[in-house]
């Protein structure tokens, strides 16, 4: 994709969750295209500099904040850190997200509040703050959330993740609708069935899982992480500076069609 090397040179962007599969490739995505990026998650903090470090992205362009965002308190520290290093934050990507594969008569409610409480209530919590923080320091900030592709399609032994999918849909397009008029924008990003992290472990895992998912990419492969990486890029990008209350659905045909 053809971005100049300092494309996102204005930008602090925060990332939650960033220290997963996904996650990396979007840091080393934005980072080498300029951006200075704090980056989140739960995993203590030489092994985030090892994960960062392995990539090859570049540590002065990054800070770390290890914070439980299910937690106000832990969203507080990711903000306060987030501006502490690298000033005010032009972008938030609410980007955790967990799963747990079963069929939807047995999971049990308190795996349904887990899966609601680290998809859903992290994005809202760090939405929320994050648009806080952009209203404060009179940004024209911008909230990316990553959902799925299974936001519209209800795919098989993980109804719990569709449904918190379809709900961080919702949540950004009224972040969308109420922060418009105060120049803060909120898109989404829609990736398919990803080579890497929760999907791949569950093609790994799951023969069902594998056989369905193979049936089920029109393109035929797996999603390159460089596809995900790719969408945020442009997302992030001045090139999307038009775009507030969209989602941006790279699948590789996935939802056209149920073909399991
Ligand atoms: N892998 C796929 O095929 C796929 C497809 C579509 C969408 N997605 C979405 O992409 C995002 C990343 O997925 P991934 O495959 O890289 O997952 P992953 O499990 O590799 O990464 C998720 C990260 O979130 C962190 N995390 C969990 N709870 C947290 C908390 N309370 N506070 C802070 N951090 C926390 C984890 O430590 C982990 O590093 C998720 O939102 C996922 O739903 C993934």
């Amino acid at each position: 994709m053809c971005f100049s090397d300092d494309a996102l040179s204005e930008q602090h962007i925060v990332i939650s969750g960033g220290c997963g599969a996904i996650g990396l490739g979007v840091i080393k995505k934005l980072t080498d295209h300029g951006a200075k990026v704090t980056v989140n998650d739960i995993i203590e903090p030489t092994l985030a500099e090892t994960r960062l470090r392995d990539i090859d992205i570049d540590l002065t362009r990054v800070t770390y904040v290890k914070a439980d965002l299910t937690q106000e308190a832990g969203v507080e520290i990711l903000i306060d850190g987030a501006q502490e290093k690298f000033g005010s934050i032009q972008t938030a990507l609410c980007h955790i997200g967990m799963v747990i594969p079963k069929p939807l008569l047995d999971y049990e409610a308190n795996e349904w509040d887990m899966t609601m409480e680290v998809n859903v209530r992290t994005a809202f919590l760090l939405g929320k703050s994050a648009a806080q923080s952009m209203l404060k320091h009179q940004v024209a900030g911008h909230l990316i959330f990553t959902i799925s592709w299974v936001a519209d399609v209800p795919w098989p032994e993980i109804g719990p993740y569709n449904a918190s999918k379809a709900a961080m849909k919702q949540l950004m397009r009224s972040f969308a609708r109420e922060l418009a008029d105060k120049g803060i924008r909120a898109n989404a990003i829609a990736p398919g069935i990803v080579s890497v992290g929760l999907a791949k472990h569950q093609w790994e895992t799951d023969s069902n899982y594998r056989a369905r998912a193979q049936k089920a990419i029109p393109l035929g492969y797996m999603q390159p992480l460089e596809s995900v990486a790719n969408a945020f890029l442009f997302l992030c990008s001045q090139a999307a500076n038009y775009m507030t209350g969209s989602v941006l659905l790279v699948d590789g045909g996935c939802s056209l069609y149920p073909m399991d």
